[in-house]
């Protein structure tokens, strides 16, 4: 049981690409004390690298070697006889090619999977979007939790990145619809393919980003929608050129934003973008607007507050409790605003 439950630990870690160190070697170390042979390596190696997901989708090479690697050293400790299988699977990564691409799996409470195709640097072809940040895996295991907000209602996501927060609260938190966006080209291509690959259907008119004027939903009445159909759409959409009559169109509910105030110019961009929401305006309600940070720099942080306050935004601090669903840094300082358009 306790060997299972190490292996599944690992598993859960491995598949969404969390650090090798971050993984729960210290439960390893605990089930050892009590094993008399090597099957708690057996279990974990056919819980992570021989995971049938990790066939069909694997994590890069880089990872899958430094893991693999970890795991001999680990099981070398344990002055055991070598584990063959340990080192078959270790010859089989050392001959694969380095890729700059990989797959993230994350495994969600209700048994589905979401698996995202993605860089493997941080910044690449110009942008931080083609990989997925700690603070979009933090608002996403918030909203797994807070499904409820996200229930039945019109939700646009600014600076989607590759699309994990959103991907989640489709598959798991009901909204009605669901507006992908981002400013960058490469971006909404990979963003667009990970919906898809996740099973997720595009509306026709928005399924290239490159159509334009298509993009917009075309909101239907209530009635016309069945619970269970999310019209999900990606858009291209720049803070520094989106128009107050685009954004009314849009008629979001909710705006949901994660890492994306890193350094003061990108912030005016963004308030600029939420003072140019309709308020509250006839059977319209001014939209709900929830954005997590990853605060790196407190002064970043602190001035976007200060500047929230200067144009009458007003902000506070939604309370969460850290499950680590999602393998974001467990240290780090995340927060998600609650702000008052
Ligand atoms: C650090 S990434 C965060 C991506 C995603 N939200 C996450 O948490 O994984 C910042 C995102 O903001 C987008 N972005 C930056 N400037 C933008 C702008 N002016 N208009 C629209 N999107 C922008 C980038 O393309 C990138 O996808």
């Amino acid at each position: 049981m306790a060997e299972e439950e190490a292996a599944l630990g690992f598993q859960r870690g491995f598949l969404a690409g969390r650090r090798v160190a971050e993984l729960p070697w210290e439960g390893l170390e605990e089930v050892l004390k009590y094993s008399k042979d090597s099957s708690p390596f057996l279990a974990i190696l056919q819980k992570t690298v021989c995971h049938p997901l990790c066939l069909k989708y694997p994590p890069s090479v880089q990872y899958r070697r430094r893991f693999l690697s970890e795991l001999i050293k680990k099981h070398e400790s344990t002055s055991s006889e070598p584990l063959d299988q340990l080192y078959e699977a270790l010859g089989v990564v050392l001959n694969c090619e380095e890729t700059t691409h990989c797959y993230k799996n994350y495994l969600l409470p209700s048994g589905d999977v979401i698996t995202l195709h993605e860089n493997i640097a941080i910044v690449s072809q110009g942008t931080t979007g083609l990989v997925t940040w700690d603070a979009g895996l933090y608002l996403a295991e918030w909203a797994l939790e807070n499904s409820q907000v996200f229930r039945n209602r019109r939700i646009l996501e600014l600076g989607s990145g590759i699309g994990l927060t959103g991907i989640a609260i489709c598959k798991a938190c009901h909204p009605r619809e669901y507006l992908f966006s981002d400013h960058h080209e490469d971006v909404l291509q990979q963003l667009s393919e990970n919906i898809h690959l996740n099973g997720l259907t595009l509306e026709p008119e928005s399924c290239s980003h490159r159509r334009e004027e298509s993009q917009n939903l075309q909101h239907h009445p209530k009635d016309d929608l069945e619970d269970s159909h999310i019209r999900i759409a990606v858009k291209e959409l720049d803070w520094n050129l989106v128009s107050k009559e685009e954004l009314a169109k849009l008629q979001a509910d909710i705006i949901l934003a994660a890492d994306v105030v890193y350094d003061p110019e990108i912030s005016q961009h963004l308030i600029a973008v939420l003072q140019k929401f309709p308020k509250d305006s006839g059977n319209r309600e001014t939209p709900e607007v929830y954005m997590a940070f990853n605060i790196r720099n407190p002064d970043t942080y602190h001035s976007f507050q200060r500047q929230l306050d200067k144009v009458e935004i007003g902000w506070e601090m939604v309370a969460t409790t850290q499950k680590n669903l999602f393998p974001y840094d467990q240290h780090a300082n995340i927060v998600i605003l609650r702000l008052h358009i």
